[in-house]
């Protein structure tokens, strides 16, 4: 089948995510990277394109400068999807003007800076048509599709609690010193990362996992964040009370100065016959307890999974996939959607996703400025 021709904002040398975006595309085989804006420096990007093999024709100076050049190009030749994979604050203004070009998009989370911003992408979005899938790569694991599926089935009997947990370390070197990254302490910086660092960075992770494995929404919330050190702007650990109706609550818990811990994700649904549990560290086992059997052990490529979570493992059971094969699912799913061929809307995240996302990080900085106090979502 003919490749999907796809450009990419950002992920230039040296960055993080774009160079997995870049992975996972060639991983589903429905793409091919022919052009983009690879840094916010022109040399570096060119750099980048004659390391990737792509013509310098086709590396721009600037978003506009692509739009332009793409369109005057004959439809079949010309980009039909655009990675954006840059800092938070440059989302909206870039994914605005593709959606207004004609373009379909993948985008990283969190999807823009303020909850306007979002609801004026889900416009456009459903007013011209186009794909847009929100990269929370944890929803492409066939174990979290699994997770999903027994949940919907009603197997684990009435939800009656909710946590998610995700700690992570690395920030710990970079604000008491001793540490060697330069890439990504953008996230400290609320020009670039927007009102919350862990809770916009890894805390809407931790929601958006919730919501897509249970199916259920968040409907009020109470946070408690912790800057850490003085002369911090943002958030850099928190928790958060959810309630999701008077007798469903649940917590999730985020921090980026756990020392030492890695990227510690793990979600647990509890229900009143049974409840799951699974943690992106081992991602190919999700695990069931229950009061009246021995633990059971849940994992990709064997029959007893649903549909989604086996489409999801291309391998024999036994041969591990990982973070690339999750995101490359969500490329599969986003490449049916721009292909119009059918599709299961458990895929991939949307444009709508995005918005929830940005409701939730809204609502956690609002309560914990207002003296931690409940705040609809
Ligand atoms: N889905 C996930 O699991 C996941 C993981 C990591 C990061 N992210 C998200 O991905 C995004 C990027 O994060 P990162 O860690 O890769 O950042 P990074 O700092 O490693 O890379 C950012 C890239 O964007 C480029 N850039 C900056 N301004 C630009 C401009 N004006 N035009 C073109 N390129 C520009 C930089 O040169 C760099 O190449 C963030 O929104 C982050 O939240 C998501």
């Amino acid at each position: 089948m003919k490749k999907i021709k796809m450009g990419m904002i950002g992920g230039g040398i040296g960055a993080f995510i774009g160079d997995a975006h870049r992975r996972a595309s060639r991983i589903c085989n429905d793409y091919e990277l022919v052009g983009g804006v690879f840094d916010v420096d022109y040399e570096k990007s060119k750099e980048f394109a004659v390391m990737e093999g792509i013509s310098l024709d086709r590396c721009y100076k600037s978003v506009d400068a692509l739009i332009k050049a793409e369109l005057a190009m004959p439809a079949k030749e010309r980009m039909e999807v655009i990675a954006i994979v840059t800092p938070n604050a440059l989302h909206f203004p870039f994914a605005k003007k593709f959606l207004n070009n004609g373009f379909h998009l993948v985008c990283e989370k969190p999807m823009t800076i303020t909850v306007k911003e979002a609801l004026e992408l889900e416009r456009l979005v459903a007013k011209n048509k186009l794909t847009f899938a929100l990269t929370h790569t944890y929803t492409g694991y066939p174990m979290v599709r699994q997770m999903r599926d027994l949940i919907a089935k009603g197997v684990l009997g009435t939800i009656q609690r909710i946590d998610a947990q995700y700690y992570q370390g690395w920030i710990n070197a970079i604000i008491h010193g001793g540490g060697t990254r330069i890439t990504g302490v953008w996230r400290l910086d609320p020009k670039h990362a927007g009102a919350s660092s862990c809770m916009g960075d890894i805390g809407v992770h931790a929601f958006n996992l919730i919501e897509y494995t249970t199916g259920l929404e968040v409907k009020e919330i109470l946070s408690d964040l912790n800057s850490v050190k003085d002369g911090i702007k943002l958030d850099l650990d928190g928790t958060v009370l959810l309630r999701f109706s008077k007798k469903l609550k649940g917590v999730i818990r985020a921090s980026q100065v756990c020392g030492g811990l890695e990227n510690d994700i793990t979600i647990s649904v509890y229900g009143s016959k049974a409840s799951l549990r699974w943690g992106q560290e081992n991602p190919n086992y999700l695990y069931m307890f229950s009061d009246s059997e021995p633990i059971k052990v849940y994992k990709p490529a064997h029959t007893y999974n649903g549909k989604l979570a086996e489409e999801g493992h291309t391998m024999p059971s036994g041969h591990p996939e990982g973070i690339y094969e999750a995101l490359a699912n969500i490329y599969k799913g986003a490449a049916k959607s721009i292909r119009k061929q059918k599709f299961n809307p458990a895929e991939f995240p949307t444009v709508h996703d995005g918005v929830r996302g940005m409701k939730f990080i809204h609502a956690v900085v609002n309560s914990n400025t207002k003296g931690n106090t409940w705040v609809k979502i």
